[in-house]
């Protein structure tokens, strides 16, 4: 009899994890590589959020949460929403989950029945295909090109839609492509979705808070879509608090309860501590953390200024996030060196092979074209990491 479940069987290992095992294995073997391979801001969490930690702990916050998280929580992530997106929504319509993460599985978990179709436009964030093979469903992808941005239009996302389709799945900022979504661009999409009351769009918006350009908008800010919208946000990019497993989810009525159920059955409400730090990051005055932005800011203009000058390398300006995307396709179906590149995964690891700099392949991205780099990520090792890039690829001897 097959040990494993069919489910397990249907799922692949990330290959945004395959590549930093990769460079982790390097690095202990005394290579000197830099990897931009993780998303992860590389600050340290801000101290009036660490101090709020601290307190919890000597307070005794140290038995089970209620399972949606504590209710001084969700009224700040009720507070957050109103003041930052200006969405009404009540602590019952809130769910605190050990991250984003586990917040969007609630979500496909709740809604999700076996053939169902959930609309992922490509390039999308790695977990999400995974996660929807895991709940039985089925994704339908909708192609984006680099010359739009890499963003779905109104039209392609009507003509993805059938009568199994249950769900659209998106970030917004986006992870791979630092592209966001403009106000006018969600307006069309929602007035697509009204249309289709059986549809939830799970709205991603993580990296909400890192956007150069303006205000950030959420689909649930249109009435025609609130009542099919489930928000799903949290603390992670915003306050570089990866580590501490805090997101949540703002969802209708008919949706929070049954989020809430699975969640109960699962892991119970997130780490207490972490979850108190949380009021303190949410409440503080967002200024606070502007310092960030600006870092990730100045880095991608470097990145992106230092790009324009790697060969055969077609570049997006993403304007939100921490990711650049490059289209690398005039490599693909070449022979570089003696290694014959199929697809932008050979590339990322003829990278790490030839530049010592890990990538990651844009293939469980959905574009097989790109490769994702993160510039979270000190700017004396961007700098070394654009220079190691453009010199093996000056020098590379190309065989079609
Ligand atoms: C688009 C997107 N959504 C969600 C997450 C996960 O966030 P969390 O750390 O809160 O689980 C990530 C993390 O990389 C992400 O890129």
């Amino acid at each position: 009899m097959e040990k494993f479940s069919e489910r397990v069987n249907r799922m692949s290992f990330s290959q945004t994890f395959v590549m930093s095992n990769k460079v982790r294995e390097m690095k202990a073997a005394g290579i000197d590589v830099i990897s931009l391979t993780l998303g992860e801001p590389d600050f340290d969490v801000p101290d009036n959020i660490k101090e709020a930690a601290f307190a919890a702990i000597n307070n005794n916050f140290s038995h089970y949460s209620p399972v949606p998280g504590f209710l001084d929580l969700r009224q700040a992530v009720c507070e957050k929403l109103k003041r930052d997106n200006g969405i009404d929504y009540v602590p019952a319509q809130i769910c605190v989950s050990n991250g984003a993460k586990q917040s969007i599985m609630n979500v496909l978990a709740s809604i999700i029945n076996d053939g169902d179709e959930v609309i992922l436009p490509a390039p999308y964030w790695v977990s999400y295909d995974e996660m929807v093979k895991m709940m039985g469903g089925k994704s339908v992808f909708i192609e984006t090109t680099i010359e739009n941005d890499f963003k779905m239009t109104a039209e392609q996302l009507e003509n993805a839609i059938t009568p199994k389709t249950k769900a659209l799945l998106y970030s917004s900022p986006c992870n791979p492509s630092g592209s966001f979504y403009t106000y006018s661009e969600l307006e069309k999409m929602a007035n697509v979705i009204a249309k289709y009351p059986q549809i939830t769009i799970i709205s991603d918006e993580i990296y909400e808070k890192i956007n150069y350009e303006g205000k950030h908008v959420s689909i649930a800010e249109f009435p025609q879509v609130c009542e099919q919208t489930a928000v799903i946000n949290g603390m992670s990019k915003a306050f570089a608090m990866t580590g501490w497993r805090i997101g949540y989810s703002a969802c209708p009525d008919w949706l929070a309860k049954a989020v809430e159920k699975i969640q109960g059955q699962v892991t119970s409400g997130a780490n207490t501590m972490a979850q108190k730090a949380s009021i303190a990051a949410l409440k503080a005055d967002p200024a606070t953390y502007q310092y960030m932005i600006d870092e990730f800011r100045k880095r991608r203009d470097l990145v992106y200024d230092l790009l324009q000058k790697v060969p055969h390398f077609k570049v997006n300006d993403p304007k939100a996030a921490f990711y650049f995307f490059p289209d690398i396709s005039y490599y693909c179906g070449k022979t570089l060196n003696d290694t014959f590149i199929r697809d932008a995964d050979d590339f990322a690891m003829f990278l790490l092979q030839n530049a010592n700099v890990g990538t990651v392949g844009g293939t469980s991205f959905g574009n097989p074209h790109c490769i994702r780099f993160s510039y979270a990520a000190s700017e004396q090792e961007l700098l070394t990491a654009m220079k190691r890039i453009k010199e093996c690829l000056d020098n590379v001897h190309i065989a079609s």
